[in-house]
């Protein structure tokens, strides 16, 4: 959930300044689960996509006047889903938008295969956002 929530908070801050929208897509398989923040922001480059992981990394953007954070988010995220025994990435290419990843295993079948029934195994949820 939290990792959710810093994810949300970036595509608030990234996406683009006018039309911008994220959306959140689950999709639940046999061994878990897999969640993808995407957004319509800036991207991030290839040197980034690691980086952006790290304590305290901030990718330099000029003048987008988005308002800075830590830098921790990702950081604390990638140790919350680790600890679950998942994994979290990203995939962008610059300009194009992020899409953020990450999976938490199942280690319940019953419980996999009971989310799976209820969704179908996958269920779309789109937010959209408008900025003034
Ligand atoms: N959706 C995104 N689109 C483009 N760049 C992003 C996106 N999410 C994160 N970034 C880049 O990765 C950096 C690290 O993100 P992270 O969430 O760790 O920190 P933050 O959002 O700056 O601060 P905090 O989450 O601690 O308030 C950001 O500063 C930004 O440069
Ligand atoms: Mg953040």
């Amino acid at each position: 959930m939290q990792v959710l929530i810093n994810l949300l908070s970036n595509v608030e801050k990234f996406c683009a300044p006018a039309g911008g929208w994220g959306e959140v897509a689950l999709e639940v398989g046999g061994d878990g689960v897999t969640v993808k923040v995407s957004d319509n922001g800036p991207g991030i480059d290839a040197q980034n996509k690691r980086k952006v992981f790290e304590r305290f990394h901030m990718v330099a953007e000029g003048d987008t006047g988005n308002s800075r954070g830590s830098g921790l988010g990702l950081a604390i995220s990638r140790h919350i889903v680790e600890y679950l025994g998942g994994r979290i990435w990203v995939e962008s290419e610059p300009g194009k938008g992020a899409c953020f990843l990450f999976t938490i295993p199942l280690h319940k079948p019953k419980m996999a295969a009971m989310l799976s029934s209820m969704t179908g195994g996958e269920l779309n949820a789109g937010i959209k956002k408008r900025r003034p």
